[in-house]
């Protein structure tokens, strides 16, 4: 069969293919554990569920406006309002398939064939396949850990030509779990604009960041600079609601538009089920994000000092999110070689699941994931410890 050039030019998900592998390995009756995860290990809040629930009694069973019921977009504009002290409108906002779906949209909405997406890496895995979906092209922008892998202007400026048309930053960030100043966001946003390029901002792990850094947000900025800025944003972290598939996203109402045009000729609406959930989400208490956040901190800490006793590691302490990443390529000898190697070694002796840095554009580098039990992560980075000191 002959596939399109735009899908033979994309990656299958590693992050997602790493987790399947593992889930292999299980089935096979191998006892594996998974520091991949790229989701909270806590269940859905009950008040959430319970709104899916009487949605199902109700009979919300049918399709919907393709940008989401009125009465979510509205809950969406109130998170922005309320928790950036911003005024925005439900029309300024829709909900997608999860945040990736958001993505997808925009970079289907603005770019065309050979513009170029500046990506700061390590990047999240998605990014530059969403924009090679698109035709663009990713134009990767390394960062160094030195600098807790956050990027510069004068980085970025390195990189500009007269195709360049996006900024996409992720704060806090997957992999790396470091965050941004809002200063530092901002001078970012303002470089763009003094350059007319369009930034994405993803903050999907907004309330996953650990005092004493602040939640950064460009959503002030796009008060100012509506055709300028899309953040999106999504209830798969938050809210532990990785399955359920709700996304969202505040622009310029022009782009909403575009978008929704995109979505109501592939997906239309996402699940009207899930919609009435996250609007008990969105408007419900949130009390279950400060609980999971504390279990977050004592995780980090604790793994951050494990991390920091391996001989020759350098890791960044991250802000947010649930990863960590330290850079561990003074371990690799002989065969072992690069970070796939490297977790392909931890995985056969071990029986431990991780994502190498390569997939996130960082060879040095692997991502941990303390999305799971405290004393689960503590024996299995005792064991990588162990394990890369006899490489
Ligand atoms: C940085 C980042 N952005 C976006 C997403 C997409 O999340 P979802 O599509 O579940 O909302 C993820 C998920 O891992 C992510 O880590």
């Amino acid at each position: 069969m002959n596939f399109s050039k735009r899908v033979t030019s994309i990656q299958p998900s590693a992050t997602l293919a790493i987790n399947a592998k593992a889930q292999e390995m299980r089935a096979r009756g191998e006892n594996v554990v998974s520091l991949a995860v790229g989701e909270p290990d806590f269940p859905t809040p009950p008040h959430v569920i319970q709104a899916a629930k009487n949605a199902l009694d109700e009979g919300f069973t049918r399709y919907t406006a393709v940008p989401g019921i009125p009465e979510l977009r509205e809950a969406v504009a109130g998170y922005f309002s309320r928790t950036y002290s911003i005024d925005c409108r439900f029309d300024e906002v829709m909900v997608s398939n999860g945040g990736k779906q958001c993505l997808y949209n925009i970079l289907q909405a603005m770019v065309d064939p050979g513009d170029e997406v500046l990506i700061p890496g390590p990047y999240w895995v998605s990014y530059p396949s969403l924009v090679q979906l698109a035709q663009g092209v990713p134009v990767v922008v390394p960062t160094e850990p030195e600098d807790d892998f956050l990027v510069k202007p004068e980085s970025l400026e390195k990189h500009v030509t007269d195709k360049t048309k996006i900024l996409i930053l992720n704060t806090p960030s997957n992999p790396t779990g470091c965050h941004y100043k809002e200063s530092a966001l901002v001078e970012l946003a303002r470089w763009a604009a003094s350059r007319n390029i369009f930034v994405i901002c993803d903050e999907i792990y907004d309330q996953l960041v650990y005092s004493p850094a602040k939640p950064a947000s460009l959503c002030a900025f796009w008060t100012e600079n509506k055709d300028k800025i899309a953040v999106v944003n999504g209830l798969s972290k938050t809210f532990a609601m990785t399955g359920w598939r709700v996304g969202y996203v505040l622009a310029h109402v022009g782009l909403i538009k575009s978008m929704s045009k995109i979505q109501g000729q592939s997906t239309s609406n996402i699940c009207s089920i899930a919609q009435k959930a996250a609007l008990a989400a969105l408007s419900g208490p949130l009390d279950f994000v400060q609980e999971m956040k504390s279990a977050f901190v004592s995780r980090r800490n604790m793994a951050m000092e494990i991390v920091n006793s391996w001989k020759d590691a350098y890791c960044p302490k991250p802000d947010g999110a649930f990863y960590i990443f330290p850079r561990v390529d003074s371990f690799y000898k002989g065969d072992v070689d690069s970070s796939a190697r490297l977790c392909q070694v931890i995985l056969e002796e071990e029986k431990i699941a991780l994502v190498p840095g390569q997939a996130f554009g960082d060879d040095r580098c692997i991502r941990i994931s303390y999305a799971v039990d405290e004393q689960l992560l503590k024996d299995c980075l005792g064991r990588i410890g162990g394990l890369l000191h006899k490489l």
